[in-house]
């Protein structure tokens, strides 16, 4: 039998003749970490099913969570989805290209390994240049996860890409820093209203302007045993440290006093910015307001992985707009465990 060598995994600054390499590769059904402005994502052909499977493989990733199809330019529609409600056309002229993807009917195009079986499909248009080069370069729709092994936080670096994926795909384009840091909205569109899936960039306020809004419960809420999750993505424990995280809801003088009673060795704060004086352990920052937060999270939480920390006291983010989706992703790393101070 042959031995398998690992692949050599490279990584390259996103100039025109990188990006014609990477997009031979989605078209010979090959994978490639592609920058956009949420998170990297983990991109093949979405119109190949055998390039589809490689991504699930390359992840280790659940088969029954389907992934976000992401196009460069509406006219890329026709085929991926059977239909377009009005409240779609509003939201896709307001929102993209950004951070949202629509639950929208699959077109016959798309193959049932990008939906996981599912008779919809996510489809989202990114602003990052970079991607949109690439899906233009390939002339195909890319599917993508979040570019992270299955259970670990999003990568908002080529190199946090790197990390998790080496070895596994040949090559990742290195974009920078991701600009907003979490991943996209996730709505489902209905006739007359859409409802909320996974929060992100494009808050609820911003939907608001458009049309109804329904949370699901499921953004803050862990699911119920045996309760059927409208969005698979949402059953897993995401974005998980190897650390035990635990959120403190109150005042930072309540997590001060609640920090200086229970520290123990290998004890973590991850505050806000400016909060890090006199926590008599040692700690981390996730940004000021709700948009640094965002941008700053995941990678806070790979740190505290390589710094080796036990247990992490966390500030709990403010729920509105962009701080929804900070606190949807931490109480999700978390665990669910959040003590109200
Ligand atoms: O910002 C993002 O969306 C990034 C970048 C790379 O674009 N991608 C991303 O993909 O976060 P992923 O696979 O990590 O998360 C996709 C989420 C999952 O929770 C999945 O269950 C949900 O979207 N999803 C995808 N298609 C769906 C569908 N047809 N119905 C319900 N949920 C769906
Ligand atoms: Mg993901």
């Amino acid at each position: 039998m042959k031995e398998r060598v690992p692949m050599k995994t490279e990584v390259l600054q996103p100039d025109e003749q990188a990006i014609q390499k990477a997009a031979a590769l989605l078209r010979e059904g090959d994978l490639v970490g592609m920058p956009t402005e949420t998170v990297y994502g983990l991109a093949a052909n979405a119109l190949n099913p055998a390039a589809l499977l490689k991504i699930f493989k390359a992840k280790g990733r659940p088969q029954d969570n389907p992934l976000i199809v992401h196009i460069s330019d509406l006219s890329m529609l026709d085929g991926l989805v059977s239909r377009l409600p009005t409240i779609a056309k509003s939201l896709a002229q307001a929102y993209w290209p950004g951070p949202l993807t629509m639950i929208l009917p699959k077109g016959k195009q798309i193959p049932y390994e990008a939906t996981a079986g599912l008779e919809s499909v996510g489809i989202r248009f990114p602003s990052h240049p970079v991607a949109q080069k690439l899906i233009a370069a390939a002339g195909l729709p890319l599917a993508a996860p979040s570019a992270n092994l299955s259970g670990k936080p999003s990568p908002t670096t080529a190199a946090h890409v790197y990390e998790d994926l080496n070895g596994k795909i040949p090559l990742i384009l290195d974009g920078g820093e991701c600009s907003v840091g979490l991943e996209s909205t996730v709505i489902a569109v209905g006739e007359e209203s859409v409802r909320l899936l996974r929060p992100g960039g494009i808050t609820v306020e911003m939907l608001e302007r458009f049309c109804p809004v329904e949370v699901d419960d499921a953004v803050c809420h862990q699911l119920k045993q045996g309760a059927v999750a409208a969005s698979p993505g949402m059953k897993y424990k995401h974005y998980s440290p190897k650390a035990h995280v635990v959120i403190l809801d109150g005042t930072l003088e309540q997590f001060c006093t609640y920090l200086s009673a229970h520290k123990q060795k290998n004890t973590y704060a991850l505050v806000f910015d400016g909060e890090q004086q006199e926590l008599g352990v040692p700690s981390l920052t996730y940004g000021g307001n709700a948009q640094e937060q965002a941008k700053e999270l995941f990678a806070a939480l790979r740190k505290l992985d390589e710094l080796g920390a036990g247990v992490v006291y966390a500030r709990c983010p403010d729920r509105s707009g962009m701080g929804l989706a900070v606190y949807n992703r931490l109480i999700r790393a978390a665990g669910f465990e959040i003590i109200s101070l």
